[in-house]
Parts: structure tokens; sequence; C-alpha cells
């Protein structure tokens, strides 16, 4: 029982007792004298027992989940298994996914010091300036790809006519390069564990956090599938989200993709 409890002490930390706010980024709101504790804890628990109940019957049907990077997964995973891939990878957009749940990742023991905290962020595909290191490769994966070099190159260039110099500002180019090179190695690692005819779904949105330059995620994500031997299916709109930075739309898609073997 105790996983449980757990589990939704620490859900309810972050959702209902303490003070964090996501807006989309977390943050702190104002501080709270006083906060109901057991009532939410109660209604998680309660939740969780109708989920369980309700689930039960399906017990049947095998659910595995594995901490793991989605760049290397053939140690979890056996050749020629998957039929279907349906994620919400990162975009490039400057989040640190890492600080969205640090507290829940202290209560429930999966960090405890900096070290933790800095192997975990290793673990993600780079979408952020906070989190690229000096022993990362992923960028090799795409230096062949004129469109993602140029992209970059013009990040680069946009930064050096703005006299923009801080240390962040000076990675923006090099998150690029790593955040699709990243996705290359995962979309390289996936190609032996997928059944031929898998179908797979990601959901990405354009961004354009890096001096405002656009970048067009789902349209060069599906052309690094295809490089890889995928084919692209579509490139779905989702939704779009007007950017008052640019003052154009940014879309939000599901780029669809088939493995063919
Ligand atoms: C756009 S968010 C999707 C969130 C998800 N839909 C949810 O509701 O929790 C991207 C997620 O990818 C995770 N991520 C980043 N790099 C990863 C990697 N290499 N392997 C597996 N997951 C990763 C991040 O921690 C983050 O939770």
């Amino acid at each position: 029982m105790r996983n449980y409890a757990k589990l939704a002490l620490a859900k309810q930390t972050v959702k209902e007792i303490s003070n964090l706010r996501f807006g989309p980024e977390i943050g702190v709101g104002k501080l709270k004298t006083d906060t109901p504790v057991l009532e939410p804890l109660l209604t998680a628990l309660d939740r969780m027992i109708a989920d369980l109940r309700k689930y039960h019957t399906m017990s049947d049907t095998l659910a595995t989940v594995f901490l793991a990077d989605a760049r290397d997964m053939r140690r979890h995973l056996s050749p020629c298994s998957i039929d279907a891939v349906i994620t919400s990878p990162p975009y490039p957009n400057e989040k640190d996914y890492s600080r969205t749940t640090r507290l829940e990742s202290v209560l429930l023991g999966f960090m405890s010091t900096r070290a933790d905290l800095r192997r975990q962020k290793q673990q993600f595909i780079r979408s952020n300036t906070r989190s690229v290191y000096k022993a990362d490769t992923d960028h090799s994966w795409v230096a062949d790809i004129p469109r993602i070099q140029a992209l970059a190159d013009s990040i680069e260039e946009r930064r050096l006519e703005l006299g923009k110099t801080s240390g962040f500002e000076k990675q923006y180019a090099k998150v690029v390069r790593l955040y699709f090179g990243g996705m290359a190695r995962h979309l390289s690692e996936l190609r032996s564990l997928l059944r031929p005819g898998a179908k797979l779904a990601y959901v990405v949105g354009d961004q354009a956090s890096y001096f405002r330059i656009m970048i067009r995620t789902g349209q060069i994500l599906g052309e690094v599938a295809e490089r890889l031997g995928y084919e692209v299916l579509d490139v779905d709109l989702f939704r779009t989200r007007f950017s008052t930075a640019t003052k154009e739309q940014l879309r939000e898609e599901v780029l669809l993709l088939q493995w063919n073997g």
C-alpha cells in the first residue's frame, strides 16, 4: 500500500497541496498560509482504487513501463516486436522537462543529489540550453541534412547580428542540431524493433523560441524519418497556436510514419 500512498501524495503535492503553478512552464505561485493535505490525498487514493477496480478485469492485458531513454531501447525490447508507436516527444522549445517533474522526482526517491538530476537530464533528448553537455554527440546524426544545418546556421547568424552573447544564447544553434540528432538516433534505434508495417504517430509543434526563427518541427522530423527509410504517411494538423513573437500561426501536428521493413 505504501507505494500507492506515496504516488498519491506526490501527485497531490504538485497539483493541489503546494504552490506550484504551470503556465505552461513551472513556477511558484503565492505562498499559502494553510492548505488541506489529507483531503486531496484521500481523493487521489479513492480515484486509484476506482481505477484499479475498473481495469482489474483487463489484467490479462499486460502493460510494462520502462524508465529508459527512447534513444536507447534495444536493451529493453526484442527485435520486430513493436506494432505501433504513439508519442509526444519534446520539441526544441527551451523547456526543461526535469523542472516540470522535479518535486515528485525527489518525493518518490528518483533523485536526491545534483548528480542524480544530471543523470536524469542526460537521458533526455536535448531540447533546451540548460541540458547541453560537453560530451553530447547526437548532432552528428544530422550532420548531412542541409535543411537542419541551414536552420542552425541561421540561428547563429541572427545571434551575431543581434549581438547576443549570453552563454545560453550561444547554445541555441547547438540545441537545434542536438535535438534533431537525438530524434534521428531514436528513429534509427527503433528500426530493428518495429514489425514491418508498424505505424508511428509523433505529436510535435512548430517553434520560434530561438530569436523568432521558425522551426517547422513536424516537417523536418518527416525529412529525418524519410532519410532513415520510413514512409511519411501524413503530417496531420492537430491545432494551431498564434505566436505573439512572430505574428505567425504555429502548427501542432501529428507526424504519421510507417515502417515497411
Ligand atoms: C512534450 S512532453 C510529453 C509529455 C506527456 N505527453 C505527458 O503527458 O506527460 C515530452 C516528454 O518526453 C520526455 N523525454 C525527453 N527525452 C526523452 C528520452 N530520451 N526518452 C524518453 N522520454 C524522454 C520528457 O521528460 C517529457 O516528459
